[in-house]
């Protein structure tokens, strides 16, 4: 059996004091889900500090959004895996479209990111996804296979077994509009035989493969529904504690 998860994406919302009382609702609430959802947060960096404590309490995950790609230094603005992790996070969320989109993150870069958050013992939830030209020109599978050779197939074994991927179609991504079940499952399913390439069929099985892109309380439960889709990172969705838990009850 694989792991299902379901990780909220904040993205750059809140006050700490607003994202603490949302981790309250989420909190409060996180008795409805079934019991082998696992539940993250993913937090800007200013709140773990904030939600921490209320979260392990109720055994939710915290993740960063980004971390540096260097250890430590004259790196201004910059945060670090290990002020992340020392705080206790436990996975961070790496190579979103919006970072590598705005920011310029490029597969060196986030290689570089992998290594330090590993170093650190944060699981990364790594996020791959086609922009909709590349949809539309049919090489979607092509994007994201490089994706994933190469960052992925940077990793040990060890590694890997550690690593949550996140399929985010950036044509879906607070658009309102989703990817079909159909298509989730297509991709989520190719991602899998990709890595069964390298790291072989039972640890590509074990692998949690999440959906995001405008997954709502609405339409979670036909995509989860798929095989090869074992949950969903949630942008939009999860900044209401009633909607995050409506998806994590979508299993
Ligand atoms: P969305 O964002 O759910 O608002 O589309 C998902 C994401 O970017 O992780």
């Amino acid at each position: 059996m694989r792991r299902k998860i379901v990780a909220g994406n904040w993205k750059m919302n809140t006050t700490p004091a607003e994202g603490a009382e949302l981790l309250k609702g989420v909190a409060a609430l996180k008795s409805t889900i079934p019991a082998d959802v696992e539940l993250i947060v993913g937090v800007p960096f200013t709140h773990i500090c904030c939600v921490k404590d209320a979260a392990a309490a109720a055994g939710i995950a915290v993740s960063a959004q980004n971390c540096a790609d260097h250890e430590s230094g004259a790196y201004t603005g910059e945060v670090s895996a290990k002020m992340i992790a020392s705080l206790g996070a436990k996975y961070v969320i790496l190579g979103h479209s919006e970072r590598r989109e705005y920011y310029g993150e490029t597969s060196q870069t986030l290689n570089k990111k992998m290594a330090l958050a590993y170093e650190q013992g944060l699981a990364p939830i790594y996020c791959v996804g086609e922009k909709l030209d590349e949809r539309e020109a049919g090489k979607h599978f092509d994007v994201v296979r490089r994706q994933i050779e190469e960052v992925v197939f940077h990793l040990t074994p060890e590694q890997f077994g550690k690593m949550v991927i996140a399929y985010e179609p950036v044509w879906a991504i607070g658009t309102g509009k989703t990817a079909t079940a159909e298509q989730a499952q297509e991709i989520h399913a190719f991602i899998r035989k990709v890595l069964a390439e390298k790291f072989g069929a039972a640890a590509a099985d074990q692998t949690p493969i999440l959906y995001g892109g405008s997954c709502k309380p609405g339409n979670a439960a036909e995509i989860f529904s798929k095989t090869d889709v074992d949950g969903g990172l949630i942008g939009g969705a999860s900044l209401v504690a009633a909607d995050f838990i409506a998806i994590a009850k979508a299993f």
